[in-house]
């Protein structure tokens, strides 16, 4: 996914909305070289309108010898033909004007075809998205959402999903789904430099057909083994490998949550209705706002969304300063189909907590949302304009 070079937020922001769903940010050329370490298969550089002109030709040139294969986009307020010439000399592929957000699309849509051509087909084949379901706060149904949520963007086995647990010291993916593995991510540690679909593929656990899963490994002092390389490594290959990648993740703002937090192209943010989580909940969205990280891909969930406690939706959309995508209420046979390890989309899949997850799996696939069966409240009003901002180009 595109990667954008820009200080200033404001033009990020306008920057991401000309672009793919899924794009990043860095703030500046020199947290760039990290990033693209990091991401070894990434086709296009967006330098955005305030990186200093020298500095963006010392980015072109150095990414001409170093990375060929990933393009270089200079985004300009105004330009003459003199910057033109010298952006094109030092190897960038294209110059464009910040107002011409047209044109900056379609520069990316080449870089990509370029990259394609490069690659061979293979490289065409999945794109697949990476969906990250995260909150600071233990308990509140993370591993709940992402395990429903997998299952339903698998879309009865049209698609392919891999479910990954890196909440890695106290990871419950498998046992959730009553998986007994004999292999998990803890398998690759040490092969951070050469995972590859093959190697990824002898640790998958398979669910019912239609769902591969990662899982987490089985002790938790594995966790500090399993570093931000190997993360990122991971996700890059399974996106290779699959359409969609949801990971659950650990309560925590530790090195290998934020990594998986970067690497996201969207992220649900789970919150409750009670003070403590919501106030943590506020300073993780500060703090990855601070970050740049996920901006404008971030949807809160309201899981446990029930009347009567003292703080409403609209509360806490004014607390969190953010719009609520989907709500689950409290139900009892939610924590019975934990409890019996059957998700409750496969065991009761018209009750209205799996319609409202289809709903939000429909909002990152583009499909119709379905008003009937939704949770009440807010999530049945995803329109056509909303979810097409989500839509996957291929
Ligand atoms: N809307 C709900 N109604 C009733 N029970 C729920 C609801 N959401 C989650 N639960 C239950 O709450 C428990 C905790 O959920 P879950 O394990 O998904 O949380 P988590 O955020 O992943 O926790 P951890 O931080 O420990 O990983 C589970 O037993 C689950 O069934
Ligand atoms: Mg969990």
């Amino acid at each position: 996914m595109p990667v954008i070079v820009d200080p200033d937020s404001g033009s990020v922001r306008r920057l991401l909305g000309a672009l793919p769903p899924g794009c990043q940010s860095v703030d500046s050329p020199d947290r760039l070289l990290p990033w693209l370490a990091q991401h070894s298969d990434e086709y296009v550089v967006v330098l955005g309108p305030n990186v200093r002109f020298d500095d963006a030709v010392t980015v072109c040139e150095g990414l001409r010898v170093s990375r060929p294969m990933t393009g270089v986009i200079l985004v300009r307020e105004s330009f003459d033909t003199q910057t033109l010439a010298r952006a094109m000399q030092a190897g960038a592929r294209e110059v464009v004007a910040l107002n011409d957000l047209d044109s900056i699309a379609g520069a990316v849509t080449r870089a990509h075809q370029f990259s394609v051509a490069l690659r061979g087909p293979a490289a065409a084949e999945h794109h697949g998205q990476v969906i990250a379901v995260f909150s600071p706060k233990g308990g509140v149904g993370k591993t709940t959402i992402a395990v429903n949520l997998a299952l339903a963007l698998t879309d009865k086995g049209n698609r392919q999903v891999c479910l990954v647990d890196f909440d890695l010291a106290f990871g419950d993916v498998a046992i959730t789904l009553q998986l007994f593995p004999t292999h998990t991510i803890e398998h690759a540690i040490g092969s951070e430099n050469n995972v590859d679909a093959a190697l990824l593929d002898s640790l998958l656990a398979r669910y019912q057909d239609s769902l591969k899963v990662l899982p987490a490994p089985s002790h938790p002092d594995v966790r500090e083994r399993i570093t931000p390389t190997l993360i990122s490594q991971t996700l890059n290959t399974l996106r290779s490998m699959f359409d969609y990648i949801v990971v659950d993740s650990a309560p925590a703002f530790d090195e290998q949550t934020l990594t998986v937090l970067e690497d996201a192209d969207e992220t649900v943010i789970i919150a409750t209705l009670d003070v403590p989580t919501l106030k943590n909940v506020k300073v993780a969205l500060d703090t990855l706002e601070m970050l740049a990280i996920g901006r404008g891909h971030r949807h809160l969930l309201l899981n446990r969304a029930d009347d009567a406690v003292g703080i409403d939706a609209q509360k806490v959309e004014s607390i969190l300063g953010m719009d609520i995508s989907t709500q689950i209420t409290t139900s009892i046979d939610i924590a019975a189909s934990t409890n019996s390890g059957v998700p409750i989309l496969t065991s009761t899949p018209h009750h209205p907590s799996s319609a409202a997850i289809r709903n939000l799996a429909a909002m990152f696939t583009g499909d119709p949302v379905s008003p009937s069966g939704a949770e009440p409240g807010r999530h049945a009003d995803v329109d056509g304009e909303r979810r097409s901002r989500f839509r996957i180009r291929r």
